[in-house]
Parts: C-alpha cells; sequence; structure tokens
C-alpha cells in the first residue's frame, strides 16, 4: 500500500533552524580568515558564545558533530576535527549556560554502550529542561577501531544494525521510570512503587541490557533522536526510528522527491512526524562583491598538501591535493599548477564527475573554462572538498535560498554551517533570521521550552505503559 497524502509529506510550517557548530569554521580555511577563531584552546569561550548567540537569535538547537580519531591528516582534510571538545561534555556544559536552545550532541552507535548513552542522555536532557538531542551515526573514520579495541570498523550493514538496536534499547531504557514510579512521600516512608520500575530485558545482538536505568525519564519522555548518513540503510533507520533526518540533498529539482519518500516511508511504519533537515553553507556579505571577495579570499587561503600521500601511511591527505583530483575527472593533472586556469580543451575532456565539478564551479562562484572569470584548478578542488550548498551573498541572497528549498525542496529546515567564527555567524543571526521572521519564515521567538517544543514533535508514550493500555 502506498501512503501518500498531503498529511504524510507536509513540512513542519515555518522553518527549524540550527547552528552546525565548528570551532575553527566549516569552510577548509576558514581558521586562516583574518579575525576568525582559529585556536582551539580558546573553545570553551567560544561554544559559549556561540550558543548564547544562537539563542538570542532564537535558533532551534545549536549541533555538534562528533569525530572518534585524529592524526596529522585532518589539517589537510577537516581541520575542525583535529583537536575539539567531546559533543556530550559540550552539550553539558552549555545546559547550565543556556536556558532556550537546544543541544544536539552526535553520538557514535557502532562505539557505545547503551546503558552509559542512555544514562547520560537522560542525565542533561533533566539538567537542561529537556533540551538535549542525540545524532546518532555510523561512523565512517576506519581509525576508529583502534581507539575502542577493536581489530576493525564493522561494514555497513552491521553498523546499521547496532545502530537500530542501539536506539531502540536507549528508548527501553529512558522509560525505566514509568509514570509514579518515584513516590518519595515523606509521610508514608514510600520511597517508589517497585510495580511501575521497568526492566528493559532488551535482548540483541550489539546491545543487549537489562535496566531498569538508574536516571528519572528523560523530560521529553525519549530524548529526540536525529540520524546522519548516506547509504540506503541510512534512509531505513530515518524512516523506522529517528525524529529528525540531516541528509545532503542534490538539486533542487529532485529534493522534493528525496524528501517526500522518506516522511512517506516513516508514515507506513506508523511513525509520527519525521523533520528533515539539510546543511547550508552561507557566505554573507555587506554586498554580492564583498560576499565573493570572503569568498575568494577563503578560497586562496586553502593550504594544500603536497600529496599524494605524504609519506604518512594510512592517513588521507591525499584527499586535499591536485594529484586527488585525477580521480575525479578521469585525467592526468600532474603538469598543472593549482593556480593555472583549467584550459576549455582538458575541461572538455574530463569525465562526467568532472563536467559536474565544473558545473558546481560555476554555479558557486561564476567561474568558467575559458570565460570573462576562468575557473581554476584550485576552484574544482575546493569544490570537491566542500560537500555542502555553498550560498553566497548578502543575507536577501541566502534568505531567498532557504526559502525556495524549505517550500520546493520539502525540507523543514536547515543546519547552518558557518565558514568561520564569530562574524560569519552573526550575519546570519542578525541579518537573515530577522529577514526570515519578517517574512513569516521563522517564528519571532521561543514558544516552548524544550527541543520538542521547538520541533514540534510530541512527547511519546512510555513503551511499557503503551503495551499495558494495548492489552
Ligand atoms: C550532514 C551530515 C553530517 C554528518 N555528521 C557526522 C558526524 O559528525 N560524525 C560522524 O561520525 N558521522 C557523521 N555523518 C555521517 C557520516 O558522514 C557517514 O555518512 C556515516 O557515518 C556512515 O554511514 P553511511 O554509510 O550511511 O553514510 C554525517 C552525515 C551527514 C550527511
Amino acid at each position: 500500500m502506498t501512503i501518500h497524502d498531503a498529511s504524510t509529506t507536509q513540512t513542519s510550517g515555518t522553518m527549524v533552524l540550527g547552528a552546525m557548530f565548528r570551532a575553527v569554521g566549516a569552510y577548509p580555511s576558514g581558521w586562516r580568515y583574518p579575525g576568525a577563531h582559529h585556536d582551539p584552546r580558546d573553545d570553551t569561550e567560544v561554544i559559549k558564545a556561540t550558543a548564547l548567540e544562537a539563542e538570542r537569535a532564537g535558533l532551534d538547537y545549536i549541533f555538534f558533530g562528533d569525530w572518534l580519531a585524529t592524526g596529522p591528516d585532518l589539517e589537510f582534510r577537516d581541520p575542525y576535527l583535529a583537536a575539539r571538545i567531546e559533543p556530550l561534555s559540550a552539550v553539558a556544559f552549555l545546559a547550565g549556560v543556556t536556558s532556550r536552545i537546544g543541544l544536539i550532541a552526535t553520538v557514535n552507535a557502532t562505539y557505545s554502550d547503551a546503558y552509559t548513552l542512555a544514562r547520560i542522555s537522560a542525565s542533561v536532557d533533566r539538567l537542561s529542561g529537556g533540551r538535549l538531542g542525540l545524532n546518532i551515526v555510523t561512523g565512517a573514520e576506519p581509525r576508529a577501531a583502534a581507539n575502542h579495541g577493536r581489530e576493525a570498523h564493522w561494514g555497513n550493514e552491521q553498523r546499521y544494525d547496532s545502530a537500530e538496536e542501539l536506539i531502540d534499547a536507549l528508548r527501553l531504557l529512558w522509560d525505566s521510570w514509568g509514570e509514579g514510579a518515584l513516590v518519595a512521600d515523606q509521610a508514608s516512608g514510600v520511597y517508589l512503587d517497585p510495580a511501575r520500575l521497568h526492566q528493559a530485558d532488551f535482548v540483541g545482538r550489539h546491545h543487549p541490557v537489562a535496566g531498569p536505568l538508574n536516571v528519572l525519564r528523560p523530560l521529553q519522555g525519549h530524548v529526540p533522536v536525529v540520524h546522519a548518513g548516506t547509504s540506503e540503510r541510512s534512509r531505513a533507520l530515518v524512516q523506522s526510528r529517528a525524529d529528525v533526518a540531516l541528509v545532503g540533498l542534490g538539486p533542487l529539482a529532485s529534493a522534493r522527491q528525496a524528501t517526500d519518500a522518506l516522511r512517506v516511508g516513516a508514515a507506513a511504519q506508523g511513525r509520527g512526524p519525521l523533520r528533515i533537515v539539510t546543511p547550508v553553507l552561507p557566505i554573507l556579505g555587506d554586498t554580492l562583491e564583498d560576499a565573493w571577495s570572503i569568498h575568494d579570499t577563503l578560497l586562496s587561503l586553502v593550504s594544500v598538501s603536497p600529496g599524494p600521500s605524504d609519506g604518512r601511511e594510512g592517513f588521507d591527505s591525499a584527499r586535499r591535493s591536485l594529484a586527488a583530483l585525477e580521480d575525479v575527472v578521469g585525467l592526468p593533472v600532474g603538469r598543472f599548477g593549482l593556480d593555472d586556469d583549467v584550459d576549455p580543451e582538458v575541461a572538455a575532456r574530463f569525465n562526467d564527475a568532472g563536467a559536474r565539478l565544473v558545473d558546481l564551479a560555476a554555479q558557486r562562484s561564476g567561474r568558467t573554462p575559458g570565460g570573462s572569470r576562468p575557473v581554476r584548478w584550485r576552484d574544482l578542488l575546493v569544490n570537491h572538498l566542500v560537500p555542502y550548498a555553498v550560498v553566497v551573498g548578502t543575507v536577501e541572497t541566502v534568505a531567498n535560498h532557504l526559502q525556495n528549498w524549505h517550500q520546493l525542496g520539502g525540507v523543514d529546515g536547515f543546519n547552518i554551517l558557518t565558514p568561520y567564527l564569530g562574524e560569519q555567524f552573526e550575519r546570519f543571526t542578525r541579518g537573515v533570521v530577522p529577514l526570515l521572521k519578517a517574512r513569516g519564515l521563522f517564528r519571532p521567538y521561543y514558544t516552548g521550552t524544550t527541543l520538542r517544543d521547538h520541533l514540534r514533535l510530541p512527547v511519546p508514550e512510555n513503551l511499557f505503559e503503551a503495551r499495558v493500555a494495548a492489552l
């Protein structure tokens, strides 16, 4: 049976807006931009200042990604991952510093223990007044295995089997304390009602766990589960278990189909509302020329590994080298310099992936082979490195982009990446957000207190009590 009606595929009304926190910037060279936050030794203050700025603007949440290894290669890949505050620690810290904004921490299911994660997440949810979200991912970093006593990083199937189990186990553990289980009546001396304290007794290959949990039920009932991934199994997990999907989407023309498919799949399994958000990286200037100038400066500051391997076996620093482009465009590129223009005759011989990269560069920077602003090898390489939608322009340009995607792409909202902190983030919170509010696309300020309130997700019934009610 195909379930496909308006109530299944509709978005959540006004848009969802979250800040994706990357301390030294989400653009590969963000940390090098003059005046940018660039030193992880000062991250504590920057985490606090960014969360407070996001909260003043009324953003739904601040979001922390995670990575379970580091190495010198990250300098040339994702410098923000090299040395950073662990996400659950960051949100626990922010629980005491902020009062309204949602706090989403990424956790890697492959290396998590269900009982420990349930304890920490229920605790942070209660400490924050019901503002925690967990982005449960399966991880793509093979070095994580050796950091957790494993011989190898599991394949996709095993990782997703484990992630699905983990979510099921967490929800049972969070429901350990039923309504009225904690009596704490001083007069009668009754502290708890054993009949309402539930054993999880979860049987599973990866996360078997007995319970009950020694933390009360989260204020949100179940901490909202976000999931970010790219594979078929990732889409299946979104439909069967996630409250929020964080997905990269292709062109706008095909986005609606992809978002509808996720919502229809979730509804077919009797799930509640699914919120879908997509990452966007705005580069904002006072004028269009100003924004392009910031973009071009960022581009020129991307440091490139000499590659192909830097002699560091096992590390992927080659990804940010000219040589890495050979595989993408399907031609030898060794004789070219990074800042050479791409000859139109050479570009004409690119394979399909290379041709797509040329289109992307034209779309993002107006540069074309042989054009008045010729495309350079550097443009192709950096566009290859930045997998997010990059929007360069004024606050109006960015607001128009978000409005289009919200109305035509079927996304509930956006995880906003900032090329560097903090001026670029303030341009978003103080420029784009007020414009979205003025257009009625974003609510004026918080109307509720929990992350579920912000995302308009209902509090789920306790699974044990739902079972009894169904008998
Ligand atoms: C927008 C986005 C953000 C992500 N953030 C993280 C992250 O912070 N940490 C992580 O381990 N994986 C993250 N992932 C997931 C990985 O990129 C990777 O896709 C996943 O762990 C492997 O699952 P897959 O095979 O389904 O892609 C993110 C994915 C997307 C689409």
